[in-house]
């Protein structure tokens, strides 16, 4: 049977053999077991309710056995034959191109090469999925093959709920991830109705079909380690400046390849010598040591040599905190990417216990194992806070670390700033999004736009490279001196992009740029495949943007008249990009902070050429950033305030309410 068959046929008309499961592929850790009799028995009817009764017996068995092995069913029995990998657009089956395009990424996020956990339909983030079970992958992927450009396709979490008749200008997947009723937003919400087969936690670019692999993560991560590098050596220098942070999984590893690419030297802390080694095989760290003397000694020759060497210590982070504060090491920037949004699972290994007994105790002792957590937040922070007094410079990554650490009650909060609406949580140091991502990135519109070459030849992505610098370099020409830095830093992203090799899956590739920069570059893509040089092109974005996501300690902790805690603007991004022309929208709870942390969304768009591509990405890429701008510019963000400015001038038809500014002498006056 060809790919294009069997996906035509969906559920198959014959119960499928049991597959055999390659041992090698990276399997999802079992969930907790959270469901008691009953609920088992409505999950077992959940799963039953996609297959014919006469099945029914054997895979009941089947079914509850999944349940108790994985804590999920899964299906593994209905994973399809054929290889799951990013196809040309024109192999899809099917009626329509955007169907095509939406497949293509489906596949993409499932590849092996990609995903996380692939026979658990998990892209990244642990528990980022992008369906529920195989039944769901077979249904959806019909039901694009299936549908014509008059139709919409409804998923809820995973399932497809069918396909409903709309327009040709409606988008035609609509996608919801793990929406809730607010007071059913606790992680053991998800895990029980996730469970029971009703949501899904979609993560950003895996529930909405638009990850593309590590490149993502590396490209953010530069950007901001460069920056926090600027705060200390504003004249550009690097050498021999001292970055020191922990993890080297899923998206933390790319921190030592962004250190290197940024001309640092770095230090990164990784307990698990699989993930270690498995960064170091792959070229993204220099040096494996797990002797904390040796691993002095070798960073001070380094910084003497002004050699930008990445070190992995294969060791806790707490260790190097405070063995670098033994022996006088000065640690320029610091910061920390253990999982904390996940704390007693698995994210963050307490100091003073080997790897295994940690694993072992976090099943068995779950308290003890949660105090152990809390006492070694508390030595870590306290080891930070000895650097900082000496001139360290000290940001949270969005890993919930300041979080944690507060609620374990370590020495995180601000005393002088108490009350005067720093972020969210009113703690000493700021978040990434605060000092570095917000202010120089967000509010002044550039975030993470993304594009796939849906041919699949890298020599689509090479020309898509070049019209892409070609703008850039237009826009340096003309733009304010306040964007130059970020338009810059793009160029030479986009310049030296093929050579960091980071391209895995789909041909795809990811820079930063603001509304005018997306259009143009989008614009000019158009153009391209108008005139038959490049094939059609998928254009999309990370969540992790200026306006797709709300999220207090994350991409809206640089929010302070308290609207940082609202998500009416993830919700309008939706909504707005929707009816302008987005060819699939997502809508998300989740994402990295975690279940009920934060509300955001993202969108598709298929560029094939027409005139009505070319009316829906200006009209749907100017919403899509200026709605963030517009926010920020309310909540009193200087930078955004200029940016919409800017962007009224440009469009006269935007007008946006702006804010009064007050005297602060004025109110504090009442309160003298
Ligand atoms: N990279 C980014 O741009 C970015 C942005 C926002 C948030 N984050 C957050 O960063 C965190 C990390 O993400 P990930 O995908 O890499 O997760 P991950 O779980 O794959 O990796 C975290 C790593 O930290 C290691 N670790 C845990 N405790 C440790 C300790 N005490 N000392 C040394 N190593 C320890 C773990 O072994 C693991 O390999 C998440 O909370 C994520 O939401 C990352």
């Amino acid at each position: 049977m060809t790919f294009q068959e069997e996906i035509l046929q969906g559920i198959p008309s014959q119960l499928p053999e049991n597959p055999t499961l390659d041992a090698s592929v990276n399997r999802a850790p079992k969930r907790k077991e959270i469901l008691n009799a009953p609920e088992k028995k409505l999950a077992l009817q959940n799963a039953l309710r996609y297959f014919p009764e006469a099945w029914h017996k054997t895979l009941a068995t089947e079914f509850l056995q999944e349940l108790n092995q994985f804590g999920r069913i899964y299906m593994y029995r209905f994973m399809p034959k054929h290889e799951i990998k990013a196809r040309s657009l024109k192999e899809y089956p099917g009626k329509s191109d955007q169907a095509r395009a939406i497949m293509l990424m489906i596949q993409n996020n499932l590849d092996h090469r990609v995903a996380q956990h692939p026979y658990e339909l998990i892209t990244y983030g642990g528990n980022g999925a992008v369906f529920q079970n195989w039944a769901q992958y077979r249904l959806t992927m019909q039901y694009l093959a299936e549908m014509t450009d008059e139709q919409t396709l409804v998923m809820y979490s995973g399932h497809p709920m069918g396909l409903f008749p709309s327009s040709q200008n409606a988008p035609r997947v609509v996608v919801t991830n793990g929406m809730m009723i607010p007071n059913y937003s606790k992680p053991d919400d998800w895990e029980k109705f996730n469970a029971l087969g009703v949501t899904q936690y979609g993560q950003m670019t895996a529930g909405s079909y638009m990850y593309i692999g590590p490149q993502g993560i590396v490209h953010g991560t530069t950007i901001t380690v460069l920056n926090a590098a600027r705060m200390k050596r504003p004249d550009g220098n690097f050498s021999g400046l001292l970055f020191v942070t922990s993890g080297l999984g899923g998206m933390s590893g790319a921190q030592p390849k962004a250190a290197k690419i940024a001309g640092l030297v770095s230090v990164t802390a990784e307990v698990n010598p699989k993930a270690a080694y498995k960064r170091q095989e792959q070229g993204w760290v220099d040096v494996v040591i797990d002797r904390i003397d040796q691993l002095i000694a070798q960073v001070e020759t380094a910084r003497k040599n002004g050699q930008n060497t990445s070190f992995a210590y294969l060791g806790n982070i707490v260790e190097v905190w405070e063995g670098f504060h033994e022996a006088g090491i000065k640690i320029d920037i610091g910061s920390d990417q253990t999982s904390l949004h996940n704390p007693f699972a698995g994210g963050y290994y307490p100091v003073g216990m080997d790897y295994e007994e940690a694993n072992n105790l976090m099943a068995s002792g779950p308290e003890q194992f949660k105090e152990a957590v809390y006492a070694s937040l508390r030595r870590h922070a306290a080891a930070i806070n000895k650097h900082t007094s000496n001139g360290t410079y000290f940001f949270d990554y969005g890993n919930a670390f300041l979080l944690e650490a507060g609620r374990a009650g370590a020495d995180v909060f601000s005393t002088s700033t108490a009350g005067e609406g720093v972020g969210g949580g009113g703690y000493k140091y700021p978040s990434y999004v605060q000092d570095i991502m917000g202010p120089l990135c967000f509010d002044y519109g550039f975030g993470p736009f993304r594009w796939v070459c849906t041919s699949g030849k890298p020599e689509d992505l090479d020309k898509t490279d070049a019209i892409a610098a070609k703008v850039l370099q237009q826009m340096l020409n003309e733009a304010p001196e306040e964007i130059k830095p970020q338009l810059s830093d793009n160029l030479h992203w986009v310049k030296e992009a093929k050579k960091n090799k980071l391209v895995v899956g789909s041909q795809a590739r990811i820079l930063y740029a603001d509304a005018e920069g997306r259009m143009r570059i989008a614009s000019a893509f158009n153009e391209a495949i108008r005139k038959g040089e490049i094939g059609p092109v998928v254009l999309g974005r990370d969540h992790h943007d200026v306006s797709g996501t709300d999220s207090p300690y994350r991409e809206t902790s640089n929010i302070y008249d308290g609207s940082q805690f609202t998500a009416d603007m993830a919700v309008h991004n939706f909504v707005g990009d929707a009816f302008r022309g987005a060819t699939w929208v997502s809508l998300h709870n989740g994402g990295g902070v975690g279940w009920g942390e934060v509300i955001n969304g993202g969108f598709g768009m298929l560029l094939d050429g027409s005139s009505e591509a070319d009316d829906k990405l200006k009209s749907m890429l100017f919403w899509d950033v200026n709605n963030g701008i517009a926010r920020r510019n309310w909540a009193r963000n200087p930078h955004a305030m200029s940016t919409i400015e800017r962007a009224m001038k440009a469009e006269p038809k935007l007008k946006v309410t702006q804010p009064n500014l007050v005297d602060k002498e004025l109110l504090n006056g009442l309160f003298e």
